[in-house]
């Protein structure tokens, strides 16, 4: 299983928080039979990939669709990749995750309503247990995007989230090297997950 940190368990196997009860030895004895069986039949844990997005015009979804298509390049193996809406993502999607790519546009000097939504959701259930978590985004723009930034930087920084891949910011009609720029963002967040 990848972990963010070397020789740690993946922050997405760690205990939730919210002072969840400890597992009783015959629970724990129980799963680690079934887990030595699982890996004495071939099966793997899967490190997860959330991509967390607002796409409301064609430009976005180019970003979008560059993302995924890194992310799910055909070298990247053992990466479940989950896509969801910004106002459909879940806070069990987010503890369930190993890393993030976010993406939105920018509105009013903001990340969009529904990104901003999506941390409202999940902030408090996440908080500690996804710190240091790696994540990456993308923002799209008509002309700045420079608030859309800031507001991203500063929940992420909330959260402990790691930075783990330079943003992508686009204005206008996306060209070619923003589309790679996007690729290169889903492609190194999932490779950082692989096994
Ligand atoms: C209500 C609203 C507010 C916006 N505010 C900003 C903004 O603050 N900065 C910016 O660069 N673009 C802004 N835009 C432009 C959007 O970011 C842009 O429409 C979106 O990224 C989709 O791009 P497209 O229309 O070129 O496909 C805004 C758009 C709307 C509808």
């Amino acid at each position: 299983m990848p972990a963010p940190g070397a020789g740690a368990p993946s922050p997405a196997h760690r205990g939730h928080g919210g002072g969840a009860a400890a597992p009783s030895p015959a629970r724990v004895t129980a799963v680690s039979l079934a887990a030595g069986a699982g890996e004495r039949a071939g099966f793997r844990s899967v490190a997860t990939l959330l991509i967390v997005h607002h796409t409301p015009s064609p430009h976005c979804q180019a970003l979008f669709e560059a993302v995924v298509s890194g992310a799910t390049a055909p070298d990247i193996a053992g990466v479940r990749v989950e896509r969801r809406a910004a106002l459909a993502a879940t806070a069990s999607d987010v503890l369930a995750a190993d890393a993030f790519v976010l993406g939105t546009p920018a509105n009013l000097g903001y990340m969009s309503g529904a990104l901003k939504h999506f941390f409202d959701q999940v902030y408090y259930p996440c908080l500690d247990a996804t710190r240091g978590r790696p994540f990456g985004y993308y923002v799209h723009g008509g002309n700045d995007v420079t608030g859309a930034m800031r507001a991203i930087e500063t929940v992420t920084t909330g959260l402990g989230w790691r930075s783990a891949a330079e943003p992508v910011t686009v204005i206008g009609e996306p060209g070619r090297s923003d589309l790679e720029a996007c690729w290169e963002l889903g492609a190194t967040l999932a490779a950082g997950v692989m096994d």
